[in-house]
C-alpha cells in the first residue's frame, strides 16, 4: 500500500521517479508527489523542490510539465490514504519544520497524535493531517539538535533517533538539503528494496519500480537502515549495528510487468493463466511415484507423514484459494484442514498441536495480517510454510520454507492468476500428502494427468470472452448479484462475488448454494441475477433444484456448467460452459468465467478496472 521510489545518480531524477511511480501506481493512487534536491551551484547550497497533487499520477505529471524540478537526487510517493483525505497537502513527500528535510513514508505511525501535540507545543507547524509529516518533523528535530559535524552521519543518526520514538510501521526515505546526493531509508513492517545500478542507486517499496534500471536488488529486513550515494551504500540496523544483507537478482523482466497489447493488467493476467498454472506445476509432478514434489517445504517424508492437522491462512482471494485447498487436502489426504482468515488468526491465539502444519498463502508476500499470522505461528514454536508469488518478499524470506507460485508479477489490483496458481499448488500438496496415506497410484496418476490438461482447458474458456461480455451487457442494471456454489465450488462463489464487488462496485455475495433457503432467497428478484457455479459433479442435481427455486421467483440465472449440460439452457437465462474436469480441480476452470464476467461488467460500467476505488494492491497496513 502506497508506493515509494527514491533515486540518486547521474541522470535527471524526475523522469526516473515518474516512471517508477507509474509502475507502482497499483499500490495506491489517490495522490502523488516528488521532492527533488537541486544540484548545488558553486558556493550555493541545494534546494528541495516539492511537487504534489491529489488524484491520479497524470495530475502530478502535468504539474511537473508546468513547473519542472531539476536535479539528480529525489524521492517520490504514490499514496493510499490512511490518515487524512486525498488532498495536495496530505500527499507525500512531507517536509520538516526547517523545510530542509523531505521524507516519504509507507505504514502507520500509531502514536503520531501524542508526538504531534508535543511538537506543536514546541512551535512546530503542520501542513497536513498525516502521521507521516509528524515523522518528518521528528527527524528534522533530531537533526537540528545534533552536534555531529559530518552532515551525512548527522542525518543517519537523526533518522535512527526519530524511529526510536515512534510505534507502528514504516518504510521511509529521507533526504536533506545539507547532504546533496545522499538518501537514507529504513523499514519496519513496510517493504523497502535497494536497487544497485552502475553509478546510480534506488530505494523502492517494490522491485517492479526499478527493474527497468537494474536487476541487482537487496530486500531490506525489518529494522534495517540504509544510506545511499550514487557509488556507495551501507546497511545498518536502527540500533546502529551492522546488518547482514544479500544481493538478489530480480526474477522478472520489465516487459513482464507491462500491459503489452492488453487494455488492462487484469485482462492480461486472466489470459496468462494457461502459462501461470503450468508454471505452478512445472517440474513438480513425479510420474513414476504418481505424486508431486515440493522441495521448498524442507520436510522429511517422516515429518510429512506425522502431520495430523493443517491450517491454511490468508486474506481475501488467498483465503478463498485456501478454502479450495481445505476440500482438496481433506479429500485426497484425509488430513483435517482448517482455513483461518489471517486477521482473525493473529489475534485469536488458536491452539496449535505439535503435528499441526501451518501454511500462509499470499500473492504479494507482504500482506500485514498474513505476515503477522505467520509470526504468531512461529512465536508458538511452529514451522510456518509460505505459498507465495513475490520472490524476495517478507513472507518468502521469513517463512520456514514453502513454495513459490512462479506466476510472474500480478499488477491488476483484483487477484486472478494468483488464485488459480494457489489452488494448483494446494493440489500438489494434497497429492503429495495423499500418496503418503491412502491415495492409490491410479488416483494419483489421474490427478497428474488432469493437472497437465488444465492449461489447454483454460485456453478454451478464455476463447469465450466475447460471449461472456455479451452476458455482462444484459445485466448492467443489476441491483445486486448472488454467487452460488456447493462443495469445491463454494469458495469459487465467494471469489466470484469478491471480484464483482471490487471492480464493478455491484453489491454481490457468495454463498453455499444450499444456504439459499435459510435466508438469502429473500434477495432473489428480477433485478438480482444469480450466478450458479454448477459443473456436472456429485452435487449437480442438487444445484439444479436450487436453480429452479430461484427461477420460480423470477430471479435471472447465469449458469457456469460443464460442456454437454445443455438441459440447463432450458431453465437458466444464460449458460457458460467449461470443459469436463475432475470435481476437485473444477474451481480452477469455473473461476475463469467469473473473472471475465466481473471484468466485462467493470469495463461496461466505466469503472477503472486496474485501479478500483478505495483499493490498492498489497495491504501492508492494518
Ligand atoms: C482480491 C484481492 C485481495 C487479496 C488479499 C491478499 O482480488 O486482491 O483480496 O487477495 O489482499 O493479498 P495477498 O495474496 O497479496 O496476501
Amino acid at each position: 500500500m502506497c508506493g515509494i521510489i527514491g533515486y540518486v545518480g547521474k541522470a535527471e531524477a524526475t523522469p526516473i521517479l515518474l516512471e517508477g511511480l507509474r509502475r507502482l501506481e497499483y499500490r495506491g493512487y489517490d495522490s502523488s508527489g516528488v521532492a527533488i534536491l537541486s544540484d548545488s551551484a558553486s558556493g550555493e547550497g541545494s534546494d528541495i523542490q516539492t511537487r504534489k497533487r491529489s488524484g491520479r499520477l497524470d495530475n502530478l505529471r502535468t504539474l511537473l510539465t508546468e513547473n519542472p524540478a531539476a536535479g539528480h537526487c529525489g524521492i517520490s510517493h504514490t499514496r493510499w490514504a490512511t490518515h487524512g483525505e486525498a488532498t495536495d497537502e496530505n500527499a507525500h513527500p512531507h517536509l520538516d519544520q526547517s523545510g530542509k528535510l523531505a521524507m516519504v513514508h509507507n505504514g502507520v505511525i500509531e502514536n503520531y497524535q501524542v508526538l504531534k501535540d508535543h511538537l506543536e507545543e514546541e512551535g512546530h507547524i503542520f501542513h497536513s493531517q498525516t502521521d507521516s509529516e509528524v515523522l518528518a518533523h521528528l527527524v528534522g528535530n533530531a537533526y537540528e539538535a545534533s552536534t555531529e559535524k559530518d552532515q551525512r552521519r548527522r542525518l543517519v543518526e537523526a533518522v535512527r533517533e526519530a524511529l526510536h520514538l515512534v510505534s507502528g510501521t514504516y518504510g521511509i526515505v529521507a533526504m536533506h538539503e545539507d547532504s546533496p546526493g545522499f538518501l537514507v531509508g529504513a523499514r519496519f513492517g513496510s517493504p523497502l528494496v535497494v536497487g544497485l545500478g552502475k553509478g546510480e542507486k534506488f530505494l523502492a517499496s517494490d522491485v517492479g519500480a526499478i527493474v527497468s534500471h537494474t536487476t541487482d536488488a537487496i530486500y531490506l529486513r525489518d529494522r534495517d537502515l540504509v544510506w545511499l550515494t550514487e557509488d556507495d551504500f551501507a546497511i545498518e540496523n536502527v540500533d546502529g549495528d551492522a546488518a547482514e544483507y544479500e544481493v538478489s537478482t530480480v526474477d522478472f523482466t520489465p516487459e513482464q510487468a507491462e500491459k503489452g497489447d492488453y487494455p488492462h493488467y487484469m485482462l492480461k493476467e486472466i489470459f496468462e493463466q494457461p502459462t501461470s498454472i503450468q508454471n505452478a506445476f512445472r517440474g513438480r509432478l513425479v510420474d513414476d511415484q504418481a505424486s508431486a514434489i515440493l522441495g521448498g517445504l524442507g520436510l522429511t517424508p517422516r515429518e510429512l507423514r506425522d502431520v495430523d492437522r493443517i491450517v491454511l491462512c490468508g486474506c481475501g482471494t488467498a483465503s478463498h484459494a485456501a478454502m479450495v485447498g481445505e476440500y482438496l487436502i481433506e479429500h485426497l489426504a484425509r488430513i483435517p484442514t482448517e482455513v483461518e482468515i489471517a486477521s482473525e488468526f493473529r489475534y485469536r491465539n488458536p491452539p496449535l498441536d505439535k503435528n499441526t502444519l501451518v501454511f500462509v498463502l499470499s500473492q504479494s508476500g507482504e500482506t500485514i495480517d498474513t505476515l503477522a499470522a505467520m509470526r504468531e505461528g512461529q512465536r508458538k514454536g511452529h514451522r510456518v510454510l509460505g505459498i507465495v508469488n513475490s520472490v524476495g518478499s517478507t513472507i518468502a524470506r521469513e517463512s520456514d520454507g514453502g513454495s513459490y507460485l512462479y506466476s510472474g508479477p500480478e499488477i491488476g489490483v483484483a487477484a486472478t492468476k494468483s488464485f488459480t496458481s494457489q489452488v494448483t499448488l494446494l493440489t500438489l500438496l494434497a497429492i503429495l500428502l495423499g500418496r503418503m496415506r491412502h491415495l492409490s497410484v491410479d488416483a494419483g496418476q489421474q490427478m497428474l494427468k488432469e493437472l497437465r490438461d488444465l492449461p489447454a482447458k483454460v485456453g478454451k474458456i478464455l476463447s469465450q470472452s466475447e460471449h461472456i461480455r455479451q452476458i455482462a451487457l444484459k445485466y448492467l442494471d443489476a441491483k445486486g448479484m448472488l454467487f452460488l456454489g456447493r462443495q469445491f465450488n463454494y469458495p469459487t462463489a465467494l471469489e466470484g462475488a469478491l471480484k464483482m464487488k471490487e471492480i464493478s462496485y455491484i453489491f454481490a455475495s457468495g454463498h453455499a448454494a444450499a444456504e439459499l433457503k435459510h435466508g438469502i432467497i429473500a434477495l432473489v428478484s428480477e433485478e438480482t441475477p444469480s450466478v450458479f457455479i454448477m459443473p456436472k459433479d456429485s452435487v449437480y442435481e442438487k444445484n439444479v433444484s436450487t436453480l429452479e427455486e430461484v427461477k420460480a421467483r423470477k430471479g435471472p440465472v447465469i449458469a457456469v456448467t460443464t460442456e454437454g449440460s445443455t438441459e440447463l439452457e432450458r431453465i437458466a437465462d444464460d449458460v457458460i460452459y467449461i470443459p469436463p474436469v475432475s470435481e476437485m480441480l473444477s474451481p480452477i476452470l469455473s473461476v475463469i468465467p467469473l473473472q471475465l464476467l466481473s471484468y466485462h461488467f467493470s469495463v461496461a460500467l466505466g469503472c477503472d478496472v486496474d485501479k478500483p476505488r478505495n483499493l490498492a494492491k498489497s495491504v501492508t497496513v492494518e
